[in-house]
């Protein structure tokens, strides 16, 4: 008899679908298909795709497909969608919100042409429906809707179009771990910066981690996660526990009507949360190896804070300090930073930061030798300043914003 299986797409920052990829053939996934944003994979339990939600320290997102067809245009599209049986999918009484993108569609192409026209009309099939079958209308809610539908739009060929509708399991994005309660200026988003760490193959048995321009400490408090093997769903698993609804897929009928998948889905989350608690005891036990700091006295506080939501207290002390003239531990190290890149400079602005790049690398060759360091930045020809030869460098996407890792290793 053949399995039934399931079809999901995980999204994550463009650049990190390869690490994606390793983390969904981890923890089960099958078929994998590396795409732009995203990997779509196949699994024959419903579970795995709640072990890669736990799991995965790259994943912006975890969406499960729902419906797949053809259609010509937006009117046949509203007709595909009309057939569905809504409320196997919802309530009427559930909040949802739909998202239409544009996958690779025809730049010639005659429907399909507006994405938000598209969303209205795919917005219209499920309030209709609802309407002709139970009298009443589910509201639409942007921010916090119990329900929350990606419809996704490719060419096939010759004006045939495929319309995906997926359901998105995670509500609050994955990237939103939950410790950064004290808004710094350009933070780097929390799954970009563990991809960074892992693309730089950082292994925290070999070497420590240093970022001297820690800002809201997000390197420093992802680096703690993966040195303590700890899941980067940490602080939501503790909010599930205490009876909170930290995914959106908590409120799904799929998963609410499946007594099979809560107790499974019970099982691995008590299971983590073990984990993760020896990981935190393993990591307050050893000599701390994650430090750094920020030059300016309220970044510092607001870092301090995260570091300590996140659980970290004992395992990251910081300091007040200037990156240029942070001394290397005695540890082989990666000394990892974001420095301030300037989107919108001020006159004067760009000489200062060349200058501190400029530092930045003079401080790496003097006294950081036998080390390793990486600069993450959206601003290409500062790299410049930096008088070092590259080792690597790794085109990534901090939100819409181009950046570069440079990575240097010191002699
Ligand atoms: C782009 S932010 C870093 C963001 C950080 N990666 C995060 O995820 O929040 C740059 C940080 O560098 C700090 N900074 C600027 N000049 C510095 C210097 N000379 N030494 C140390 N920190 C500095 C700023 O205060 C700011 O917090």
């Amino acid at each position: 008899m053949e399995k039934h299986r399931f079809d999901y797409f995980v999204s994550c920052p463009t650049g990190l679908e390869d690490i994606l990829n390793s983390e969904l053939l981890a923890q089960g996934a099958e078929h994998t298909v590396i795409q732009r944003g995203g990997v779509a994979f196949t699994a024959q339990e419903q579970i795995t795709a709640l072990k890669v939600l736990l799991r995965s320290r790259v994943a912006s997102r975890v969406f499960k497909q729902l419906y797949s067809f053809e259609c010509h245009n937006e009117k046949s599209m509203y007709q595909e969608l009309a057939d569905i049986k809504w409320n196997t999918l919802m309530d009427v009484f559930q909040t949802f919100r739909l998202t239409t993108i544009f996958g690779k569609l025809d730049p010639q192409r005659e429907f399909f042409t507006n994405s938000q026209f598209t969303n209205l009309k795919a917005k219209d099939a499920i309030v209709d429906w609802f309407n002709d079958n139970k009298g009443r209308r589910p509201s639409v809610e942007k921010d916090h809707p119990d329900i929350s539908y990606l419809l996704r739009v490719d060419d096939v060929k010759d004006g045939i179009y495929k319309v995906q509708l997926m359901l998105d399991l995670c509500g609050n994005p994955l990237s939103n771990r939950g410790y950064r309660r004290v808004p710094t200026e350009a933070p780097v988003r929390e799954n970009l910066a563990a991809g960074i760490l892992m693309l730089l193959a950082w292994d925290p048995k070999v070497e420590g981690l240093v970022d001297g321009m820690c800002g809201s400490a997000t390197f420093l408090i992802e680096g703690a996660l993966i040195s303590g093997d700890i899941s980067p769903q940490w602080l939501k698993l503790k909010d599930w526990k205490k009876n909170m609804r930290p995914w959106a897929f908590l409120s799904n009928q799929w998963f609410t009507q499946d007594e099979n998948l809560k107790k499974a889905f019970s099982d691995l989350a008590f299971n983590q949360l073990a984990l993760d608690e020896e990981g935190l005891k393993r990591l307050e036990s050893e000599t701390p190896t994650l430090t750094g700091g920020d030059a300016d006295a309220y970044v510092l506080s607001a870092a301090k804070e995260n570091v300590r939501v996140a659980g970290f207290s004992k395992i990251i002390p910081l300091i007040q300090s200037k990156a240029e003239s942070l001394p290397a531990p005695l540890k082989k190290t990666l000394f990892v930073c974001n420095p301030p890149y300037g989107e919108r400079l001020q006159a004067g602005e760009d000489e200062a930061l060349r200058a501190l790049y400029h530092d930045l690398g003079e401080n790496w060759k003097k006294n950081w030798k036998g080390h390793r360091a990486a600069v993450l930045t959206g601003n290409l020809p500062l790299l410049k300043s930096i008088s070092l030869r590259t080792s690597k460098r790794i085109p990534l996407y901090n939100g819409d914003i181009e950046c570069r890792v440079a990575e240097y290793q010191l002699f």
